[in-house]
């Protein structure tokens, strides 16, 4: 595995390397005439290689909207993205398979992101070969998948014929990182990835996030209402009110210097901010 040290653009500052992700007027409405919702209205965004980003937002505010178009799950209605810095390109299926090896989601709710009928050992087989490892010998796929489920302290052997809803929650979303470790996408978009854990495991989750992309160079993209969380984990972050970017920047810029209203009422949430952070209570 290449290491952070051999991925040069991860020695560059965030905003010097190349973009990977990014969007002008991105917009998407719902609803028409009068009873039209602006879930996101008019965004532009920056995400480079290796960064990153969170999206902090109250419910409502369009992030999960966004994260849909980013994907390619949701049409857009006005704007346009680029990946890697060109148009992106979701016309076919083909297409669109495409960019899915670039992109890969863990979202909210872990019971939902698999298929119950399939085997731990199937799900994790779908991963080696949705990068073209199908026909590696059988040693070779038991060997990669006892790696990745190792990285996310699961023990393959033990998971093998099981069903995923055999699983703890817990269990679930490490094996959804597990997923991600196999699938290397080059862009990982988390939508409130730890909402349904405690507290312990959610701090693991979050480092096991940080370790994959100190490893790969992979972009994060995290999705939260949770600001303070933010400020822990993210390079930079973008504040989101009402479908709007209301405040933009380094994570340290805009949560130590706010400058929007809104972005000050968040903060006033979160009475720990400006203490050091104990990962045990994260
Ligand atoms: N399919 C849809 N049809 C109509 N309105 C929608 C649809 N999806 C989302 N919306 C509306 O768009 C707005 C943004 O919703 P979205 O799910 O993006 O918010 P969110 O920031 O992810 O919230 P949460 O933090 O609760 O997950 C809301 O007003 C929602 O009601
Ligand atoms: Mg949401």
């Amino acid at each position: 595995m290449k290491t952070t040290n051999e991925i040069d653009y991860m020695k560059l500052p965030v905003e010097q390397r190349p973009l990977c992700l990014s969007g002008k007027g991105v917009t998407r409405y719902f609803g028409i005439g009068s009873k039209v919702t602006k879930a996101v209205d008019h965004v532009d965004f920056e995400f480079h290689k290796g960064e990153l980003v969170s999206i902090v937002g109250e419910s409502g505010s369009g992030k999960t909207t966004l994260s849909k178009m980013l994907l390619g799950l949701l049409g857009i209605t006005e704007g346009e993205i680029f990946f890697e810095g060109k148009p992106r390109d979701i016309s076919t299926r083909k297409k669109k398979q495409e960019y899915w090896k670039g992109i890969q989601a863990i979202f909210q709710d872990p019971f939902s992101s698999y298929n119950q009928f399939h085997r731990i050992d199937a799900v994790l087989d779908d991963c080696i070969n949705m990068r073209g490892g199908k026909n590696l010998p059988k040693e070779q796929k038991d060997a990669m998948k006892t790696e990745a489920c190792s990285f996310v302290n699961l023990k393959y052997a033990e998971l093998t014929n099981k069903y995923p809803f055999e699983l703890s929650g817990g269990q679930m979303q490490r094996l959804m990182i597990a997923r991600i470790f196999l699938l290397r996408p080059r862009i990982l978009l988390a939508d409130e990835p730890t909402s349904m854990i405690d507290a312990c495991s959610r701090a693991t989750i979050l480092d096991m996030l940080l370790n994959l992309r100190n490893e790969t160079g992979m972009t994060i993209i995290f999705i939260t209402h949770d600001i303070g969380l933010a400020y822990y984990i993210s390079d930079s972050v973008y504040i989101m009110e009402h479908g709007k970017f209301v405040e933009k920047g380094p994570a340290e810029d805009v949560i130590l210097h706010p400058k929007a209203e809104y972005t000050k009422r968040l903060i006033s949430d979160v009475p720990k901010i400006h203490e050091p952070w104990d990962l045990s209570t994260v």
